[in-house]
């Protein structure tokens, strides 16, 4: 593995999941295979699990890990080519990353969309620019359009809770917020499942909310909530903004929040949510509290996830 910036940096999911379960069962498994080797994590926007779930994953492979919120301490990156920095941006990412290319082993990334111009969160400038200039592994902690530590997360905490020898039935459903979100995490879920090929996967939202093709394509879409949760064995619970009209809040009603009465409709289904989420806007207490909710199984294999995707960068780059 070169980069991991989604799900086209994988061969084989399945065995990267296992990969991270192993993990789990040993953390310390691969001690030695980091030593004397530096990541370096640059958040240009806030986190609080891919932050500490990276650093431990690192530290677990014997690597230290140096974080930089560059967005809040750094200066003021430029990403356009050929700009004439005569405005609020001090240094250029050409100059930039090849530093960090001479720091660091591995350079891990979060950088969000603006969600004002389309074209240009999803031309995936800033982590390309990264992958260009830095000359060592990138890895996306979530970028302008996906998030696939996230979901690489999400594949391996289905695959060990879910023991039938049917295809699991997964639903993801759109939910209220109070501020317009990326699309990133119900992007780069759909990439996965549909790239993972082993669940029956449905997309609820409402009108209008319909995310780019190029992620949901072998999905079935339906804009009937109740007839999307029949049956359901997992259901991701997510807002995201508009993607057509881009970046803006189409709808808010409540009825969209998940709720005890809703799960009855569903095969008992587990709830899984990425998190940060909004309490009594986007999910319930109710599920959150209750039997159903594995969010913090979903967060806690984080750390999994990112230690798979660090061991086979270090194991392929030397
Ligand atoms: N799910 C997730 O990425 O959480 P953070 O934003 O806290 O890192």
């Amino acid at each position: 593995m070169k980069n991991f910036v989604s799900v086209h940096d994988v061969t084989d999911i399945d065995a990267l999941v296992k990969k991270a379960l192993a993990f789990k069962l040993n953390p310390f498994g691969e001690k030695s295979l980091g030593a004397n080797k530096r990541i370096g994590c640059l958040f240009l926007n806030p986190s609080m699990r891919t932050r500490l779930s990276t650093q431990i994953a690192a530290q677990n492979l014997g690597m230290e890990a140096i974080i930089f919120n560059v967005g809040s301490e750094g200066w003021a990156l430029e990403f356009e080519e050929e700009a004439i920095m005569s405005g609020t941006t001090v240094e250029h990412v050409k100059d930039a990353a090849p530093i960090f290319g001479k720091y660091f082993d591995i350079l891990a990334i979060r950088t969000f969309p603006s969600l004002k111009n389309r074209e240009d969160d999803y031309s995936e400038l800033y982590i390309k620019q990264f992958i260009k200039y830095a000359g060592i592994p990138v890895v996306s902690l979530e970028s302008a359009t996906l998030h696939p530590l996230q979901s690489l997360t999400d594949v391996i905490t289905i695959s060990e809770s879910f023991k039938d020898t049917r295809k699991p039935k997964i639903v993801l459903t759109w939910a209220p917020h109070v501020k317009p979100l990326p699309q990133c995490v119900a992007n780069s879920f759909s990439q996965w499942i549909n790239a993972w090929g082993k669940a029956e996967f449905i997309i609820t939202h409402p009108e209008d909310y319909n995310l780019s093709e190029e992620f949901t394509k072998r999905a079935i879409i339906t804009t009937n909530q109740d007839e999307a949760l029949k049956d359901a064995d997992f259901v991701y619970v997510k807002n995201w903004s508009t993607f057509n009209d881009y970046g803006k809040i189409y709808e808010s009603d409540p009825k969209w929040m998940l709720t005890n009465k809703k799960l009855e409709q569903t095969n008992n289904a587990k709830v899984m949510h990425c998190l940060p989420v909004r309490r009594n806007v986007e999910l319930s207490d109710e599920v959150l509290d209750g039997p159903n909710s594995i969010i913090t199984q979903e967060a806690s294999n984080r750390v999994w996830a990112a230690q798979a995707v660090l061991s086979e960068i270090l194991k392929s780059n030397g």
